[in-house]
Parts: C-alpha cells; structure tokens; sequence
C-alpha cells in the first residue's frame, strides 16, 4: 500500500503530487510511447508559491509515475505556466540526430529596481525524454515592455503555413504569435478584446482543430481561455472556449462576440489545455484541466498536499440548434480501473418513494437514465452516515441540471465553496442520461453524453456510503442503473 496515497481526501483515480502545492497542468506532450504532465509546482509548501515545473509520466493518462521535478526558477525568474513539443525536424536546432522536446514557458520576476511584475517567455530543451533540461542560452525569446499580464504560450506545429503558433494571454486577450524556430517570434494578430467573458484575466489558451460531427472535411478551430479569479462573481475562475476559424495568423470566431461558452459548470475544472504530438492515427485530442479554482484552491482542507487534476478527457464537437460545441468523454483507458459492476433493475420511481443502493466502495463510476414521466424534478444523492450528501438534481420546468455540494462536507473554508452548480440542458427523447465518477473528494458528472459536464470538488467528513434516486411530484423510470467500482491507481 502506498502510504502517502492514504490521506484523508486523497484522491485515488486522480492525478495529484506526492506533496505540496500545485496548480496548472503543463506542457503535456506525448513522446516515445509515453504521456508526459509537468504542472505548476510549489516544492517548499502546500500554498501557491515560487513556481517550479513539477513532472509525472505515464503510458494511459490513468497510472502515473512522478519524476523529479523538471525545471527550477533561474535567473529570468520563477516558471511559470507554457506548453512543450516535440522538434521533429530539429527546427530549433538545439538537437543532433534525434528529435526531442522543448518546452516554452514563462519566466516571472520583476522588472530591475521595482516591484512592477514581469513576464517573458523562455526555452528550455531535453534530449531524454524529457528526463533533465537544459535551458537556452539566449532567453528568453519573446518580451514586452509594456503588458504586465503577459503569459502561459501554448506552442503547436501548424502543418499548412508550416511554421510554430504561440497562444500567449495577454491581459484581456490572447496574441498569436509565430515562428520558424520557436526562437524567433513575429507578433501576428490579437483575438478577443471584445469577445466572450472578461470576468477575470485571461490565462492559458490552447488553439486545437476538431472536425464537426467526426467529419474530417468539416473542420473548426477551438479556442480554449481560462479566466481568473474576480471577487465579484461568485463562480471564481473558470474556463471559456471560442469556436471559429484560423489561417496560421487570425482566429475569427464564428459566434457572437456577446456569447459566451462555458467548457464545464463545475466550479472545480481550470487552466485545462491539451496534449501536444498525440500521433495522427491516434486522432483524439485529450485535455487536462486543474480540478480547483483560485477563489479558494489555497484554503481546501487538505494537509500533504494541495489539488489535483481532473481527469483526462476526449474533446469533441458535435452540431445543435444553437451552433457547434463542445462533447466531453473520459478517455477509454479509464477502462484499466473498472472492477465489479453491478447492474440493477429497471426501475421506477414514484413520487416519495426514493430508491436507495449502498455503495461497495467510495470509489465509483455510476452510469443512470432517466426517462421522466410526469415528473418535476428528478436525480440522485451521495449520501453518508454523517448526513452529508451531494444531489444532482434535474429540474424539468426549468431544464436545467443542478449538481448541489452545499451539503457536500467541509466548507467553512470559503464563503463560496458551498455552490449550487447549475446549467441550461435539454432532455433527449424525453431522458437525461448521467455518468459520475466519485473519488474521495471530486465528483465529475457528464451529462448526455458529455454534453454538459460539471467537476466539483467536495470534502466529506465520511466516505459516501449510499445513493438515493429520487423523483418529486411525479413519476420517473430509471433504465437498469449501473454501478462501478472503481481502483486505486496509486497501489491501495
Ligand atoms: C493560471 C496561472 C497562470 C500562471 C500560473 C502561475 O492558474 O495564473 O496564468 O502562469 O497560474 O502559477
């Protein structure tokens, strides 16, 4: 048994540090049959602090194994979040006969004499695998004088103008910038100063193509852009994504610039980005995003070590009414940590008559279909023995599905932890279809399909022991319901 994995409210399907602070997910590449995660890491303490590049490997996304820690503050400052890829054809030069990677991060001091903050992009490059780095000499490769908030590159190879695009956020918007080396880089357009929310500062893009409906010849541009903490709003950060078109120097976003589209209505899924170099014949493009937000990531009561990631994700886009958005799928390797399963009866349930399972473990994957009646609301609750319960409710008057942790467990911690949790979605065919993965202290909840998705942490004082499935003023059928228990990866 791994003891440092035995914690209260540790995490056991969930990628976290053996210790201490992290937050972002970066540089995430797949090279030489393995998954690399590096992420921003505090080694000295479980609050945000002078920002390293933590690493972890692994060959699924779902087992890892941790790494010493990749990349140190320096001379040009703290590292803070960017991306890695691998150098193909040795465009940087920094290789010799095989390719490697290169990670593009930011580097974060103050300007000399003052306490203003200063950003600047940095190189740092590794022939093993990504075992040791070594930083350029020449860093770093891209400053500017006058933007405080300049940050987080996300680097990709764009095949048909066959050169390197960098996303940076810059304060309200994200600047697209290009380059033939990943050395030099030429400013080429700026998206977003008028578009989508600015609740918060704008952090961590990621600019992906995916095919409409899985149709090749129908491709469109995703943008992804988290947002920051504001005190005045009560979700905190959160993460937005722009559907359009790009051409190697220009995003157009093919929605109204007022509509803005929210990647997950939880309150716990931030700064995701997605794996860079995941081969052409693999063809997913799969996301990671930290599962915490910064209105209270500090003060979650955890004592070893602080967040976790979410788990990883299969993005897609399918069409609707309103225009193409994001499908969300938990990545098919998640398959290596099913164990029993069992499955119920057909049921159905009656106004007052809730229906309870226990649960053979706290670890569980819980796949339901409701196919309402005549019902007003119908759902389900995690429930302990200490009264504490989370309920994820779906209210048919309003169509919307709320997943409700005001009750979750501990939350004194932050004013805003107790959350109702809610989003606008439509039944199909009359049903609503939900697949929950419970792990000691998160609760991830995919809606139809992946549609609408919400990832939410909570704090039980008690492992959650049953579920009830309720219907209120009204009937519900509920096709056989199917519950999963789930592994450890971490050896438990
Ligand atoms: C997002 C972020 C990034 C920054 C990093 C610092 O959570 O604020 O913009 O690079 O965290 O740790």
């Amino acid at each position: 048994m791994n003891k440092i994995y035995n914690e209260k409210h540790r995490l056991q399907f969930h990628f976290s540090p053996e210790k201490k602070w992290m937050n972002d997910p970066n540089g995430m590449v797949f090279f030489k049959d393995e998954y690399h995660l590096f992420y921003q890491y505090h080694p000295f303490g479980t609050t945000w602090g002078p920002m390293h590049w933590g690493h972890a490997v692994s060959k699924d996304m779902i087992q890892w194994e941790h790494l010493p820690i990749a990349l140190y503050p320096d001379e040009h400052g703290e590292i803070f979040s960017g991306s890695a890829v691998v150098d193909w054809n040795n465009t940087s030069g920094f290789f010799d006969d095989e390719p490697g990677l290169v990670a593009i991060y930011t580097s974060a001091d103050n300007y000399p004499n003052s306490d203003r903050p200063r950003q600047r992009q940095c190189l740092a490059y590794s022939k093993d695998n990504g075992r040791t780095w070594r930083t350029y000499e020449r860093n770093p490769v891209l400053s500017d004088v006058n933007i405080t908030d300049y940050r987080d590159p996300k680097v990709f190879w764009h095949e048909e103008t066959s050169k390197w695009i960098m996303m940076l956020a810059t304060g309200q918007s994200i600047s697209i910038y290009t380059s033939p080396n990943l050395k030099e880089w030429e400013f080429a357009s700026e998206f977003g100063n008028n578009a989508g929310s600015h609740d918060g500062v704008w952090e961590c893009p990621d600019l992906f193509k995916l095919p409409v409906d899985g149709d090749d010849t129908n491709q469109k541009w995703i943008m992804l852009v988290s947002i920051g903490d504001n005190p005045k709003f009560k979700e905190g950060s959160r993460t937005q994504y722009f559907v359009g078109q790009f051409d190697g120097t220009t995003f157009l976003n093919d929605n109204p610039d007022e509509q803005v589209l929210w990647l997950d209505f939880g309150r716990d899924n931030y700064a995701g980005v997605s794996w860079s170099d995941i081969p052409a014949q693999d063809g997913r493009r799969i996301y990671i995003g930290w599962m915490s937000n910064w209105r209270y990531a500090n003060q979650v009561p955890t004592e070893e070590w602080r967040s976790a990631m979410t788990l990883p994700r299969e993005l897609s886009l399918t069409s609707s009414k309103e225009g193409n958005r994001i499908v969300q799928k938990i990545i098919s390797e998640i398959d290596s940590i099913r164990n029993h399963t069992e499955v119920t009866q057909e049921l159905t349930i009656e106004s007052d008559s809730p229906v309870t399972f226990n649960l053979t473990s706290p670890l569980m994957e819980v796949n339901v279909k409701f196919d309402n009646k005549d019902s007003n609301s119908f759902g389900l609750i995690f429930e302990n023995s200490k009264n504490e319960s989370i309920m994820i409710q779906y209210d048919t008057a309003s169509e919307k599905l709320m997943v409700d942790r005001t009750k979750a467990g501990v939350n004194s911690f932050s004013e805003s932890f107790a959350a109702l949790q809610e989003t606008d979605l439509k039944m199909e065919d009359g049903k609503i279809n939900l697949q929950i993965f419970m792990d000691t202290s998160s609760i991830e909840v995919l809606a139809n399909g992946g549609k609408a998705v919400c990832t939410s942490l909570l704090f039980p004082k008690h492992l959650y022991e049953r579920i009830i499935i309720f219907s209120n003023k009204g009937t519900t059928r509920v096709a056989p319901l199917k519950l999963t228990e789930l592994n450890s990866v971490w050896g438990k």
